[in-house]
Parts: structure tokens; C-alpha cells; sequence
């Protein structure tokens, strides 16, 4: 793997940056669909080999390189594949790397979302998906066999911020020659690098903290070149491509996106002491917490705790819609990893198209709400949750 000599702030702000001839100091911003050719020699070596250079956006624009390249630096990837969205880059990882017969191992505590994805679309393709408790290193280990391709977690896992032992999972998936895959999104590469600890291949929803201000969809595949190769390969035929200014977007967001991710995780922290003391609250789910089942595996593996809990209330859907419908300033919004905090009923949104079943299994219940801690005052938002205290 590609080991920066220039450390995270600085690679954050000085990384992958692509000067035109005008010496323009912020980054411009590439809005074309296609590129001009000297010749049609040169188009013709161009489309045999698009890294000779730009072709046509599906596949090949500076604004979405510069967002690559400065990913990549910071994960300490060899290479970066941005994509539309999180969702996107998930779809393309799996299309491009597995064939049909081909087993998965996937984590039950994922976005709802992706569960669908793997339930009513990659299975209809003949993908084989066993299910594990993210958690049960044991179920990991039976659940691996000859045909297994990928393992796919979140870590923290949304929205109950679990965690699995990275290092422990890659290790399984070298020893059985089959590739680990984290999404990243809850963390970022400011507070967690999967790959230094093994893992293979992550994922990112840019939507979340790359953004870090909710204005644009995007994410991004990254990991070793030959896997990144077939990744590309894919996103070049069926075009599930970031747009240029979406890649502008996210890659000035990478500039702050360390302090940013100081600044939640901090709130965040005081804000999981809070709730744990307030009486309305019947469980708080937080890494940074040492009431967290795996707080010490946190410690060792993310440099703080993020800016997403998620708390129980004593009660049902009722009490749960109560508190929502009862905050003034938090943003009622299914979208996390924004400056602004935002507050959810996973089961009735994120998680809505679950079946009973699958929303048990995920252990998504009635009671739980997720709030992804902004940077407004600490005290602002904790007065926005009074109910709690009543
Ligand atoms: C952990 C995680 N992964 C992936 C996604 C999907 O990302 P997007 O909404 O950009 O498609 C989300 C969205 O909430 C998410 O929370």
C-alpha cells in the first residue's frame, strides 16, 4: 500500500491537486462532458488507454481525479474510484469484483439500504449472501467458505455504532483468499484508516462527512489498483458516475474535513454523557462511551468516537416521535455527517423498508433515535432535547 510521506493535515489540503496554465491557487472546476483530441491518433490512443488522459466524464475528468487522488492519499489507498453515490460505489464494488455463485459475508448491522441492495437486487443475480452478527468474530469464521469473495461491515455500523475487530476480520479474509471491505463513511480516514489495519477495500458515502455540509451526493471505491482496475472498468461501461461539480464539492470539503471530524466527535461525547444521565433514556449507543461494549476496541482503532449515537427511549414509536416532533432547532432529516445536527427514527425512515424480521435481526427498534451532532453550541442542542429531561 502507498505510504504518504507528508502527514494527513497537509496531505488533506495539498494533495492531488491539478494546476491549469491560468496558476489558479483554489482548484478549478472542470463542468465539460468530453475533451478535445489534437488528432484522431490522439483520440484513438486516448480511448485505448484513458489514463494517457481525459477522454469523457463518464470515466475521465480532472475535477473527479482530484477528489481520487486526495481520497486515496488520505486512506492510504493505491487508488480511488469515485462514484455517483454511496450506494453506487457499493453496487459497482460488488458488480466488478464477485460473478454470479460467488458467496459474500455480510454484516446485519448495515444501512438499510444496502441491505436492500443485497436482498432484492445482487441476490437476483445470483450473488450468495449469508448474513453474520457483526460483533460474533465465531460466526465470521463459519460463515467463510471456498467460493467466498468478499466480506462486507461498517464500522461503526449505522445506526448502532458496533464495531468489529478490523485487523482480526482482515486476517480472516487473507487467510481464506477472500477480500475485506469497510464502509468508512462513520468515521472518515480523519479518525480510522481500514487499510493500514488489512482491510482491502472501503467504501464511502462522500454525501456524509466528506461533504461534511450536505449539499451533494457522491462516493467513492478504494483499495489496491488490480482491484480498482475492474472497478473502473465497470463504472466506464455502466456510468455510475460522480458529477465534476459534486467532485469539486467533496474535495474542498476533504480540506477541513479533519477538524470538522474533532469537532462532532467532541460534541458528540459530551452530548452521549448527557443523555446517559437523563431519565427518559434507557440505553445510549456511542463508541466514545465506556459504557460501549467495545470501548477499548474503539480506542484502538478509531482516534475518537465520531460525531453519530444513538440512544433508546423509554417507551415505543410514540415517546420516540414525541421527542422528534418536539426539538425546534435539530433537523428532522434522514441525511447525517453535516455541520447542522440532524435527529431520525431509523425504523419509520432509514430503515423503513425492512421487513419486521429484518429490522429485528438489524436490531433496529421502535424506541431508537439517531442524532449525527452537528458543531452548533453543545449547550444549544442539549436545550433542544429538554423533553428528555422532563
Ligand atoms: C453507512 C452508509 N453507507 C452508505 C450509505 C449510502 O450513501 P448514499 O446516500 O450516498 O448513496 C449511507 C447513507 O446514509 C450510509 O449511512
Amino acid at each position: 500500500m502507498k505510504k504518504n510521506k507528508t502527514k494527513f493535515s497537509t496531505d488533506a489540503v495539498r494533495s492531488g491537486v491539478i494546476r491549469t496554465q491560468e496558476q489558479e491557487h483554489s482548484e478549478a472546476m472542470f463542468l465539460t462532458s468530453s475533451f478535445v483530441f489534437k488528432n484522431a491518433k490522439e483520440a484513438a490512443n486516448r480511448f485505448a488507454n484513458p489514463d494517457s488522459g481525459n477522454v469523457y466524464s463518464r470515466f475521465t475528468n480532472p475535477s473527479i481525479k482530484m477528489f481520487e487522488d486526495r481520497l486515496a492519499a488520505l486512506e492510504g489507498a493505491e487508488r480511488c474510484v469515485a462514484t455517483a453515490s454511496g450506494m453506487s460505489a457499493i453496487l459497482a464494488c460488488f458488480m466488478s469484483l464477485c460473478s454470479q455463485g460467488d458467496h459474500v459475508v455480510v454484516s446485519k448491522s448495515i444501512f438499510g439500504t444496502s441491505i436492500q441492495l443485497f436482498n432484492n437486487i445482487l441476490s437476483r443475480w445470483g450473488l450468495d449472501i449469508t448474513y453474520v452478527d457483526l460483533t460474533d468474530f465465531a460466526q465470521w469464521k463459519k460463515a467463510v467458505k471456498k467460493t467466498t469473495k468478499l466480506m462486507f461491515v461498517e464500522t461503526p455500523s449505522n445506526p448502532l455504532t458496533e464495531l468489529c475487530d478490523i485487523k482480526k476480520l482482515a486476517n480472516l479474509a487473507d487467510a481464506n483468499g477472500c477480500k475485506l471491505i469497510v464502509d468508512n463513511c462513520f468515521c472518515t480516514p480523519a479518525l480510522q484508516t481500514p487499510i493500514e489495519l488489512g482491510a482491502h477495500i472501503i467504501i464511502h458515502s462522500a454525501t456524509k462527512y466528506l461533504d461534511g455540509q450536505g449539499r451533494c451526493l457522491g462516493g467513492a471505491v478504494l483499495g489496491r489498483e488490480k482491484d480498482m482496475k475492474e472497478v473502473f472498468s465497470f463504472l466506464r461501461s455502466a456510468g455510475p458516475t460522480l458529477s465534476p461539480f459534486n467532485a469539486w464539492v467533496f474535495y474542498k470539503g476533504l480540506e477541513t474535513l479533519k477538524i470538522r471530524m474533532e469537532a462532532h466527535s467532541k460534541n458528540a461525547l459530551e452530548l452521549a454523557l448527557w443523555l446517559e444521565k437523563q431519565k427518559k433514556v434507557e440505553r445510549v449507543y456511542y463508541p466514545g462511551l465506556k459504557s460501549h461494549p467495545q470501548y477499548l476496541l474503539a480506542r484502538k482503532q478509531q482516534l475518537l468516537g465520531g460525531g453519530v449515537l444513538s440512544f433508546a427511549i423509554k417507551g415505543s414509536k410514540k415517546e420516540a416521535w414525541k421527542l422528534i416532533d418536539s426539538t425546534k432547532m435539530l433537523s428532522i432529516t434522514a441525511n447525517l455527517g453535516d455541520v447542522k445536527s440532524t435527529i431520525t427514527h431509523p425504523a419509520t425512515t432509514t430503515h423503513a423498508r425492512l421487513s419486521q424480521a429484518e429490522r429485528d435481526a438489524a436490531n433496529i427498534q421502535d424506541n431508537l433515535i439517531r442524532i449525527a451532532v452537528g458543531i452548533e453550541d453543545i449547550e444549544d442542542i442539549k436545550s433542544d432535547l429538554i423533553f428528555l429531561t422532563k
